[in-house]
């Protein structure tokens, strides 16, 4: 690919989405733009830039975006920010909205819905009553249009399934399709409302949260944009809700609304 094409493509994606492809990345536009290529027979890279150049096509910015950004998750990714929800945060959450009855959680990134589904499950399999008797609110958004369209769906594969879900879950909440996918419970698909949206564009609409998950995805922005978009969630946590980052993501250095909860790493409280 020659280097003009290349930089549309960076400059593309960074202002479309906010995800740094750093100059040693080239080698990714090649092998993950093949597919979009062939899905519609455009011969070249250099075509597909000219297309997209073009401006006509919004299916093939969404595939672009897409194709290259990472969708990696699974179902209680990293286990223990998920211990931490069940017997933390939910159980001190239940008892101080004990008279609002009211929680709502957002997955910002949720990729293809492992982590609203965790959550879910959690709710559902340990905290019946509650789960009843509140009004709790799951929304988990995504800047691509694609994962959201398979987390709605609740298909995963013999290998999604088998990765990181206690076998506990998966009785409970999965059937077979076929020797080799699974679906999960339409109550658990049901339980997560799903939404596009992109981390770039302003969080007022969406209200404030108890719990926010935004896990994973910071560490493909640059600095103003991690900044950016820690001061606004700082805007939206509720003052006693719980945050949780990547373990490879912190807002130290960079936001000072945030400190650790407890020692746990990867959750955080807003500074009093
Ligand atoms: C690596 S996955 C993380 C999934 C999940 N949070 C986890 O930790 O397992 C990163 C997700 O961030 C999404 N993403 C990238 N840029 C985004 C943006 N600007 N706004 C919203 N989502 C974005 C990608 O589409 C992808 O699904």
């Amino acid at each position: 690919m020659n280097i003009s094409d290349f930089k549309y493509l960076q400059n593309l994606i960074k202002n479309e989405t906010g995800v740094i492809l750093n100059d040693e990345k080239n080698y990714l536009f090649e092998t993950r733009l093949q597919p979009v290529m062939e899905k519609r027979q455009i011969p070249s890279l250099k075509d597909l830039v000219n297309r997209l150049k073009q401006g006509d096509s919004e299916g093939l910015l969404v595939d672009t975006i897409h194709a290259m950004t990472t969708h990696e998750s699974f179902f209680f990714r990293d286990g223990k920010p998920f211990i931490h929800l069940k017997e933390k945060a939910l159980p001190l959450l239940f008892k101080q909205r004990a008279k609002t009855k009211k929680i709502r959680i957002w997955c910002a990134a949720c990729s293809n819905g492992q982590e609203p589904y965790s959550i879910s499950m959690i709710l559902d399999h340990h905290f019946p009553k509650e789960y009843k008797d509140f009004d709790i609110q799951i929304l988990a958004t995504d800047i691509s249009e694609h994962v959201l369209v398979k987390a709605k769906n609740g298909i995963y594969s013999d290998f999604e399934v088998q990765r990181g879900l206690d076998p506990l879950y998966r009785e409970k909440y999965f059937h077979r399709i076929d020797t080799r996918t699974w679906r999960i419970s339409n109550d658990i698909i049901s339980s997560v409302d799903f939404q596009q949206h992109n981390l770039m564009n302003g969080l007022e609409d969406l209200g404030s949260f108890d719990i926010i998950l935004c896990r994973n995805v910071l560490i493909y922005f640059d600095v103003p944009l991690k900044k950016k978009v820690l001061d606004q969630l700082a805007k939206i946590l509720s003052k006693d809700g719980y945050l949780y980052l990547g373990g490879a993501e912190t807002p130290y250095g960079i936001c000072d609304a945030f400190k650790d909860s407890a020692g746990i790493k990867g959750v955080y409280r807003l500074t009093p």
